[in-house]
């Protein structure tokens, strides 16, 4: 069995570029909440079906048409229409939109313990939490391998009498693969086929079934919820334990996403819709569309969250990879929790020493032979094919580099403007023929780096080394030295450098992200057939037997880190909401490091982080199930956001069971009940509205502390609040004043609610404009 040698390569690299199609004729027609008369899903299905025969002319157009009938968490179908069809039926009633399929991308073991969550503190956060027992985690991904022994069941409970998911077979996988840990398994292809046509899967680089081709489900699940695997290792590399945030909870998969790249919005809203049916109780999206926003009437994730949140499940999905840029945030509804990425005290240092015994150092995950012997080496510049230019080739952009002069020798290219992944430029030296590479770039902790032939990661300061020495010596040498792994010795966490910022351009006064978590250099399993090693020999038959980890980054791997911290919570509060586990994570995030130093930001420059870069700041797992207080929100409070974002009083009303009237006010904006305060715009003084509810000792008295942003004047009232058995909600008020009389940025600062027991403390970000 033959599997393309750069398959994994492409894979990461598609998890960071942004993919786009042109959109086709599949299209979406959302018709909002399913009212109680359509209780069977049945009559809902044969109603979608009336409606398509309806502007199709025949039942069998229609049938031939309809992808699929969403009848479980709201109402509406997916179907293959033309421009004008789309448009006839949009005006049909009880529809709230015709929206376009589109094209989403995924957004690419230690880190546990890093966040103190470690598997022997009998008195901590995990055996309190039980572990999640009790909780289900439904992932919305690329499958899973689940021979991986993150997912093994021995020590779970079967699924409780509510479950109501299957395990749908497919190509190499069949019941069997289900067990007491993946209690659920779908697959879903006929939006991305309707797109592409059919996927051809007799390389074997894809299954039709729930099995992960391309590892990232398996990532983000064994992330999430596996079990405790001993002596994990990437090629030798982060070698221990590899677990899950909640290993004791159930996993139930939903593989919407291809390895031949991308997930379509149709076959994502059914994974929604099967999953609100199924019962679970978190679900886990890694994925998105990059930046312009949809608005959150056209943003299929927002539409199938929303409908998930009001029936009490928490939606968690990653913020994007399109940082340090300001405004780049997605996945920004203020129903979902959205996670920005950081890293963790795990490093990969790897030493490079020159023909003149100068050492480098710089970070890697080679771990292969080419080591301790001198190879020339060349800068990309000077070796650029006739058709190519010095800039790309500096870079080593694909096709750049002269591979007859490139062959046998190391590589050194500097990132630019137009070529800025490490891991393009390995592929780019691949072709070529080199034997390594020497990639400078901005300061980063996350090793975008290839395995397959010696590579290291050096930033400019080094780069700019290794090109003085190049260019003083006639015949310039260096030798790679083994990658090794190290832990404690760096400050940590900070937020990474990729990890897309606030405010989001859709709702800047809705703070995005909500909280950040490791997501750089993470180990978990992976998908042995996507694995470029493996000898091209091997049969399926090995193939299905193998086991793999691998580290990998991204919001991708931080959001599922926060899927399991979410588990955990709902083992120990199962009646909260999304909305109040939120604020719990949100108020009780850590701002400062172990060594009490502020947590940063990798940026251009490196600065210390604030409420864009990571919001409440970083997940303290300890802290979440005991916040004091918490801010809390119903679903009728995101519909009045929705109407402020655009959604009428009739598209409202068939949101929910009841009708709606819509209040559109920039002042409702303002005073939605958000653990956090963004104001875009401070003209004339503001006041501010909150209501907290006491989840802590029932007679507690809490005092406020601000630390105002700068030049804003910021007075709350009351000053002081006392909960007691009949009152365990209170509102507070809070005034906001610009003391600037020029145009500012933002500036951010901090509103404490203190007991003595706890720091309750919600994030302040004001614009002020004169
Ligand atoms: C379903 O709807 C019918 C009326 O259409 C009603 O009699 C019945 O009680 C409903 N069942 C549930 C479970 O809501
Ligand atoms: C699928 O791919 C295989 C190998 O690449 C090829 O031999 C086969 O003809 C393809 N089948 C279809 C239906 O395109
Ligand atoms: C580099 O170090 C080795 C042994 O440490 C020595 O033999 C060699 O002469 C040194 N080369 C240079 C250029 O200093
Ligand atoms: C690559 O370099 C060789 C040697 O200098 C030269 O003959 C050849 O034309 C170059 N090829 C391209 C595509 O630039
Ligand atoms: C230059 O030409 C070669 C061979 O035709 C091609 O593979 C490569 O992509 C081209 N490079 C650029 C930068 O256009
Ligand atoms: C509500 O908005 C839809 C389009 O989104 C429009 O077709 C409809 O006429 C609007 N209804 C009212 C009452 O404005
Ligand atoms: C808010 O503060 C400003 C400036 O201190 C003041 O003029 C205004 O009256 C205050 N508003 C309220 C409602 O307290």
């Amino acid at each position: 069995m033959a599997f393309a040698s750069n398959l994994a390569l492409t894979f990461l690299l598609l998890s960071f570029i942004v993919v786009t199609f042109a959109s086709t004729n599949v299209h979406i027609v959302y018709m909002g909440h399913r009212s109680q008369s359509q209780n069977e899903s049945e009559l809902i299905e044969a109603s979608h079906h009336d409606m398509l025969s309806c502007i199709l002319g025949s039942k069998r157009a229609a049938m031939k048409s309809i992808l699929y009938s969403y009848k479980h968490g709201f109402s509406g179908f997916a179907a293959v229409l033309t421009h004008s069809q789309a448009k006839l039926i949009a005006d049909f009633p009880g529809v709230v939109r015709v929206i376009p399929n589109k094209i989403l991308s995924l957004h690419t073991t230690r880190s546990w313990d890093f966040l103190h969550v470690k598997p022997d503190i009998v008195t901590g956060v995990l055996s309190r939490a039980q572990s999640g027992r009790g909780s289900i985690i439904g992932i919305i991904d690329t499958g899973i391998w689940p021979e991986s022994h993150g997912f093994r069941d021995d020590h779970m409970d079967n699924p409780p009498p509510r479950w109501r998911g299957i395990c749908q077979e497919g190509e190499n996988f069949d019941s069997s693969h289900c067990n007491r840990k993946i209690i659920g398994a779908r697959w879903y292809i006929k939006g991305y086929e309707a797109e592409f046509g059919k996927l051809n899967t007799s390389d074997g680089v894809e299954y039709l079934s729930p099995r992960d081709a391309s590892g990232h489900g398996t990532h983000t699940s064994s992330t999430a919820a596996g079990v405790p695997v001993e002596s994990a290792s990437f090629k030798g590399l982060a070698k221990g334990s590899a677990r899950g945030g909640a290993p004791s909870a159930w996993l139930s998969i939903y593989k919407i996403c291809w390895s031949t790249g991308g997930c379509s919005s149709a076959d994502l809203l059914a994974a929604f819709d099967d999953a609100i049916f199924d019962g679970v109780d978190i679900i886990s999206a890694s994925l998105g569309s990059s930046p312009p926003l949809p608005t959150y009437v056209e943003d299929v994730l927002a539409i199938g969250s929303f409908h998930a949140v009001a029936k009490g499940i928490s939606v968690v999905c990653s913020g994007g990879n399109s940082g340090p840029y300001a405004q780049t945030v997605i996945n920004t509804a203020p129903w979902v929790i959205t996670v920005a990425a950081s890293t963790i005290d795990r490093e990969f240092p790897s030493t490079i020493i020159l023909g003149n015994n100068q050492t480098i150092q710089g970070q890697s995950l080679y771990t292969g032979k080419e080591l301790n012997k001198f190879y020339p080496i060349v800068y990309g510049e000077d070796i650029a094919t006739s058709n190519a230019s010095e800039e790309s080739a500096r870079s080593c952009e694909s096709g750049s580099l002269n591979s007859t002069l490139a062959k046998g020798k190391a590589i050194l290219c500097f990132q630019s403007r137009s070529q800025r992944s490490a891991t393009a430029a390995v592929r780019t030296v691949i072709e070529a023929e080199a034997v390594g590479l020497i990639y400078a770039q901005f300061p980063t902790k996350d090793v975008d780096m290839s395995w397959e032939i010696p590579s290291v990661q050096v930033d400019f300061i080094a780069g700019t080394k290794i090109l003085s020495y190049m260019e003083a010596t006639r015949n310039p040498v260096i030798k790679f030295r083994k990658t090794r792994t190290v832990v404690g010795r760096q400050m940590s966490p900070d937020v990474a450098l990729f990890s897309s910022r606030g405010p989001s351009s859709l709702s800047p006064s809705v703070l995005k992200p909500d909280i950040t978590a490791p997501g750089v250099n993470i180990l978990a399993a992976w998908s042995p057939a996507s694995y470029s090693s493996l000898e091209s020999d091997t049969s399926q038959d090995e193939l299905l037997s193998a086991i793999n980890f691998k580290i990998e980054s991204g919001t991708s791997m931080s959001c599922p880190h926060i899927s399991g911290i979410v588990a955990l919570v709902k083992t120990i509060h199962p009646t909260w909401s999304p909305a109040t586990i939120k604020s719990a994570l949100v108020t009780t995030a850590s701002l400062k490091n172990e060594y009490s130093q502020y947590i940063g930001a990798e940026g251009a420059p490196y600065k210390q982080a604030d409420p864009f870069d990571y919001g409440g700041g970083h997940v303290n797992p300890i802290k979440v199930a005991d916040p004091g207080l918490v801010f809390d929100l119903e679903k009728t409070d995101y519909l009045n956001f929705l109407c402020s974002m655009g959604y009428n009083n009739t598209a409202i009303t068939l949101l929910t069971d009841s009708p709606t009237k819509c209040i559109k006010s920039r002042k409702f904006l303002s005073n939605m009940n958000l653990p956090s305060i963004t104001i875009p715009e401070l003209k004339q003084p503001l006041t501010v509205t909150r209501t907290v509810t006491n989840v802590g000792p029932i007679k507690s008295t809490y005092i406020v502390r601000v630390a105002a942003p700068v030049g804003i004047s910021v007075t709350v009232e009351p000053t002081v609040l006392t909960f007691s058995e009949n009152r365990k909600k209170m509102k507070f008020k809070v005034n906001f004043s610009s003391k600037l009389r020029v145009q500012s940025r933002f500036s951010f600062g901090y509103l404490f609610w203190d007991d003595g027991l706890h720091e309750v403390r919600i994030p302040l970000a004001v614009y002020s404009v004169v």
